[in-house]
């Protein structure tokens, strides 16, 4: 069995949930507290294994690039003026994997996304983390798919239960057997009445590479674009896929709400902030 040692993050997409913002900021760069949501997704996708991602990326987004590489002037101050602690920080962002990008000329869709990635993977199963999918877990989420993908050489897919009322806003997974969590089909964006279950994909699979013979044949789908989920649905016919409920939170940090629920709950985690936020969460009256 071939190891999961790629990932591909699409990052192209338009944004338009987090308007005004991501007018001229990414969504995928805005802080979780400090941090940019999209560092959060790298480091699980580092210590998960990964060796090398790939970002498909637009032009409006060059910022991303810049973060994931050196700044020697920066660096340099911070040298000169003896600030370590944040030489370290902005040093380790980019040392501790190979980065590569992409442009996607059009924001077509995740399925068009993922197809641009075809000649970076070759031959071998990988990792699709989608920019705007965050999670706060203690074993990485994707070292839980990939363990998945070790067990039954399988495609996998990321799953969490969601509100039965927010069904229609997600891919809901259709199980052939509930036990192993074997995946019959999916259904994309589903009428509340008609969901096949309340378990949603969310942002995080492994899928084998035959996936690009089905994003070859891809037509436009849900909203005009060409999805991923049907790629993955055309595949489920010929290979296994299976759906790793993972131990974890995930935010969808594309909308208003999960983005401040994840600021809220990783500023909750930090030593330097948690108590006075406490204090403060305490004392308004809502
Ligand atoms: P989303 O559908 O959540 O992102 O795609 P979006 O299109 O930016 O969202 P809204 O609805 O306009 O607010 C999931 C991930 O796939 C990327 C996005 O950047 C996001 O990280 N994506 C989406 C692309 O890279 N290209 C696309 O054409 C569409």
């Amino acid at each position: 069995m071939k190891k999961v040692r790629k990932a591909v993050i699409p990052v192209a997409g338009m944004g338009t949930r987090f308007l005004p913002v991501t007018k001229s900021v990414p969504k995928e760069m805005l802080p979780i507290v400090d941090i940019p949501s999209l560092q959060y997704i790298v480091n699980e996708a580092i210590e998960s294994g990964i060796e090398q991602i790939l970002f498909v990326t637009s032009p409006y987004k060059k910022c991303i690039e810049d973060f994931f590489d050196r700044n020697f002037e920066l660096e340099s101050r911070l040298e000169k003026s003896g600030k370590i602690k944040q030489l370290n920080m902005v040093k380790d962002i980019s040392s501790s994997c190979q980065f590569f990008y992409i442009r996607q000329g059009e924001p077509l869709g995740s399925g068009h996304a993922v197809k641009l990635a075809k000649e970076f993977i070759g031959n071998e199963p990988f990792a699709v983390m989608y920019g705007d999918d965050l999670m706060k877990s203690d074993v990485p989420v994707l070292k839980q798919l990939i363990n998945l993908y070790e067990k039954y050489d399988c495609n996998v897919i990321g799953v969490q239960k969601v509100r039965h009322e927010d069904v229609y806003k997600y891919g809901i997974i259709e199980y052939e057997n509930l036990e192993t969590k074997k995946i019959k089909s999916l259904v994309e964006k589903p009428k509340v009445e008609e969901a096949p279950s309340d378990n949603a994909g969310v942002g995080r699979y492994i899928v084998k590479p035959e996936i690009f013979e089905e994003l070859d044949k891809l037509q436009t789908g849900v909203n005009g674009e060409y999805q991923f989920t049907d790629a993955m649905i055309s595949l489920m016919k010929k290979q296994d896929f299976y759906a790793c409920e993972f131990m974890g939170t995930y935010y969808d940090i594309g909308n208003q709400l999960g983005y401040l629920k994840a600021n809220i709950d990783f500023a909750l985690h930090r030593e330097d902030i948690k108590d006075d936020l406490k204090d403060y969460l305490k004392k308004i009256d809502v």
